[in-house]
């Protein structure tokens, strides 16, 4: 047998979140389990436990985690993959676990210089960041603002919009501007004062492009002040869909084919150093309502990774 985290019900994840005793699957022949040793936390992981997401009692009990790394503990015979292989799981179900069992196609080698923890907290946010920047087509000529530039998500815009030569202004609490900075951002507090401080920081330069890893209406409302609403790409102003913002989430042909291609580049880039990937804190089975409840909040930077121990 072996241990998963699920939630029974809908609500506060301290009191919902419990373990589960399960069997250890068994793979067909194009799949693959995994035993986990990280598995990266993610706000999508919070909203579907608490019902943001939506209540359906027909889809209880939840099984939370979508991305993990870890050594293929059995493999199907079409897979591609052997037990002992270093892999990622993305994107992944059930991943807050001892195993994983996943489709072949959604595992990936993990680079021998890129640990379990930063592999597993690498591709959810770092394909969508690659979408954002592959949507807006941004290029040296671009100067980006990005919203939330110090999140996981930001973190990847700033680091990749650089990477194609454009400027980039970020926002951040005042706590994550050193970080910016160190990127090569130029840093901005968001809150009042936000569109003045937008106009210092870009000078005599106009603003092309707009990445919103936020959704908050000052997010959108202070962007088209300075582009056109299809030059704002947001990952979470789901109620500003009217102002004619392109919102991205993986379910276009587009979007999956940008999160699709942009797999094997993220691992190279983190194995190579070029994305970094910080890690917050770990926690297992025991704390896992306390890091949801963590995440859900104002959050010291980098990510909340699961362990199974
Ligand atoms: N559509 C998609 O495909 C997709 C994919 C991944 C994630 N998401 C969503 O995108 C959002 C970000 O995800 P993440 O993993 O990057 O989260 P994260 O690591 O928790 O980052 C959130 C960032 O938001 C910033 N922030 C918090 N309150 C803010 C405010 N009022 N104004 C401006 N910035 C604020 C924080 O900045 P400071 O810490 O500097 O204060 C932090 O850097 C979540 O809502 C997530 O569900 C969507």
């Amino acid at each position: 047998m072996a241990k998963k985290i699920i939630a029974a019900a809908y609500g506060d994840p301290t009191e919902v979140l419990e373990v589960a005793d399960v069997r250890v699957p068994t793979p067909g022949r194009d799949q693959v389990v995994v035993q986990v040793r990280a598995a990266g936390l993610n706000p999508f992981d919070v909203k579907v436990v608490s019902g943001v997401m939506g209540r359906n009692s027909d889809k209880l009990p939840i099984s939370p985690g979508a991305e993990a790394a870890g050594v293929v503990h059995a493999a199907g015979t079409d897979s591609g993959f052997v037990a002992g292989d270093e892999v990622v799981v993305y994107p992944a179900t059930a991943a807050l676990a001892e195993y994983v069992l996943s489709p072949a196609a959604n595992v990936h080698f993990k680079p021998a210089g890129l640990g379990f923890a930063e592999a597993a907290s690498l591709l959810l946010a770092g394909v969508t960041a690659v979408d954002t920047l592959a949507t807006l087509r941004v290029s040296s000529d671009d100067v980006v603002l990005v919203h939330g530039g110090a999140g996981a998500v930001g973190s990847i815009v700033v680091t990749e919009a650089l990477a194609a030569g454009a400027t980039v202004i970020a926002t951040a609490s005042p706590r994550n501007h050193e970080h910016l900075r160190e990127l090569g951002a130029i840093p901005v507090a968001y809150g009042v004062g936000l569109a003045a401080a937008i106009d210092e920081a870009r000078g005599e330069q106009r603003i092309t492009a707009v990445v919103d890893t936020v959704g908050t209406d000052e997010a959108i409302d202070v962007s088209l002040e300075l582009v056109a609403p299809h030059r704002i790409v947001s990952i979470a102003a789901w109620g500003r869909v009217d102002d004619g913002i392109v919102i991205v989430d993986g379910s276009s042909e587009q979007s999956r084919h940008h999160r699709r291609e942009a797999v094997e580049p993220l691992l190279a880039d983190a194995a190579a150093g070029r994305i970094g990937v910080e890690i917050a804190r770990t926690f297992s089975f025991d704390d896992a309502g306390e890091a949801f409840t963590e995440l859900a909040g104002s959050h010291p930077r980098g990510k909340l990774v699961f362990e199974p121990k």
